[in-house]
């Protein structure tokens, strides 16, 4: 089967305009021959069926099940409490929700930090377990172990470097990383570091544009950026700040495309007032004896 031949009843064509065709299945090879042919592409975080399966009909390649869960899902102030045990429930129901996108979990803190033997046990677990395709675990150089480790053991690795919110507290909070000279020999470093142990991918957070265009030219894995601008193969953003299905408050990296928590709200007013008049249900929502 062609990995990229437009699947029955798929359309090439948006308004009028001519897209490329869009692969059945993505894979991690799909992505690096993407890199070659200069083509860009979207990924965004999903942690639930339904909202992997409007993802993945819409059209973005790559979903990722981020232990940013830990804010977005679970109510926590920090992606640091999230547990190996969470995040399989989360990644099952993305999988199942899922049947083109690359699905890719997000490996929590404490769950790779003992060594190359710990990251290959948890990894084992996303793709057996949670029917994962990759896993994505945060550092650069410090981590190339793990990730050589993981994909020897056939688990394929998206690294994670720039800002990293596990080690907020080792960074002293949210900040740009890679600013100055050393700070972005050693952020290029790090990256190739991920690329020489076999990452097949890198997300890079909170990087100046700049340098950020300099380290995806470098390497020859795709290089994914979130507040790192436009000169890079390709975006990820939590979901959740992208539809303003949050608290309101956005990192200034984030475009928001939709007020969902406002719609909600609206909606379930409409709900409440419609209950309490009498308004709802109406005959077509009962049934007759
Ligand atoms: O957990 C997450 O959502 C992430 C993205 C911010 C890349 O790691």
């Amino acid at each position: 089967m062609s990995e990229t031949a437009p699947a029955a009843g798929e359309s090439t064509e948006a308004a009028g305009v001519p897209q490329p065709p869009r692969p059945r299945v993505v894979r991690t090879t799909t992505l690096r021959r993407w890199k070659d042919e200069g083509r860009r592409w979207a990924m965004l975080t999903a942690y639930d069926a339904l909202t992997a399966a409007a993802f993945d009909e819409a059209g973005v390649p790559v979903l990722l099940v981020g232990d940013s869960a830990a804010t977005t899902v679970l109510g926590h102030g920090s992606t640091i409490p999230v547990t190996v045990e969470e995040m399989l429930v989360l990644v099952r129901a993305v999988a199942r929700g899922t049947r083109r996108a690359l699905v890719v979990a997000d490996l929590p803190f404490g769950s790779y930090e003992r060594g190359p033997e710990q990251a290959v046990a948890s990894g084992v677990r996303m793709l057996k377990e949670g029917g994962a395709s990759a896993v994505k675990l945060e550092g650069g150089t410090r981590v190339a172990a793990s990730v050589r480790a993981l994909v020897d053991a056939g688990v394929p690795v998206m690294g994670h470097a720039g800002f990293t919110p596990q080690s907020e507290h080792a960074l002293g909070g949210y900040r740009v990383q890679g600013r100055g000279e050393e700070a972005e020999e050693a952020l290029l470093a790090d990256v190739r570091a991920l690329q020489e142990a076999g990452a097949f991918a890198v997300v890079l957070e909170m990087v100046p544009a700049p340098l950020a265009g300099r380290v995806a030219r470098a390497v020859d894995v795709p290089v994914v950026g979130i507040g790192a601008g436009a000169d890079v193969d390709a975006q990820v953003l939590v979901w959740t700040d992208m539809a303003g299905w949050g608290d309101g408050r956005v990192p200034r990296f984030v475009r928001q495309y939709a007020d969902l928590r406002g719609q909600l709200a609206a909606a379930t007013r409409a709900y409440v007032d419609d209950v309490e008049s009498g308004a709802f249900p109406a005959p077509e929502h009962w049934f007759d004896a």
